[in-house]
């Protein structure tokens, strides 16, 4: 027997895998935009570890968001955040998905567009209003005027979001169908060909 490696099983998920090496996908955009949901199913795809920005720094606070924004207030809450991500991007590939503030650091995006592939995950005001509305744990949004703070937020970090790799459109379909399209455009950029089945569809 000669002791030649057989080649890996091709698919879409194995070719993003071997093009990202030790860099992350990072998840960017909105609250609301099902940047942990559509996170988790990314990594499972792609079988790597998931984390979630917020999770880890309530970790590493040992408090809530909501009780480091009132104990500490929000400048506090944005330090910590930017470290816990710089950490969090040096134990890459992992996908990571990020409160919506945290692109808005240049430091943050400095550090993710070196270490990272990111996808903004783009939806509009009344999707966005529509999912917020079902939890009460977002500190900023604990306004009289909830529906125009997001409207003031989309205007300030929409044209800072666009600076992310590559934008997905979140919006009430499946979520699989967000997955399968977030896979597709990564293959796509980062290999430079559609993904192996859609290939052979075609041919
Ligand atoms: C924030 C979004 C939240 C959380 C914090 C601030 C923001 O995360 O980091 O409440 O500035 O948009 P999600 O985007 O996961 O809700």
């Amino acid at each position: 027997m000669s002791d030649a490696v057989l080649p890996a099983q091709a698919s879409p998920e194995a070719d993003i895998l071997s093009a990202l090496g030790a860099r992350s996908i990072v998840l960017v955009g909105m609250m609301g935009v099902g940047k942990s949901t559509i996170g988790r199913r990314i990594a499972a795809r792609l079988k790597l570890p998931f984390i979630d920005a917020d999770t880890e720094i309530e970790a590493a606070a040992g408090m809530t968001i909501p009780e480091i924004f009132e104990r500490h207030g929000e400048p506090h809450f944005r330090d910590g955040e930017a470290r816990v991500i710089a950490r969090l991007l040096d134990g890459g590939p992992v996908v990571l998905a990020t409160g919506g503030g945290a692109f808005m650091r240049e430091e943050t995006r400095s550090r993710i567009a070196a270490k990272a592939i990111s996808i903004w995950l783009k939806a509009d005001h009344d999707v966005i209003m529509r999912r917020v509305r079902r939890r009460a744990d977002r500190p900023l949004l604990q306004t009289a005027d909830p529906e125009g703070t997001v409207t003031r937020l989309l205007t300030e970090r929409e044209p800072v979001y666009g600076n992310a790799d590559l934008t997905i459109a979140s919006r009430d379909v499946p979520h699989d169908r967000i997955v399968d399209e977030t896979i597709e455009t990564l293959h796509a950029y980062l290999c430079g060909q559609p993904p192996a089945d859609l290939a052979s569809a075609v041919r």
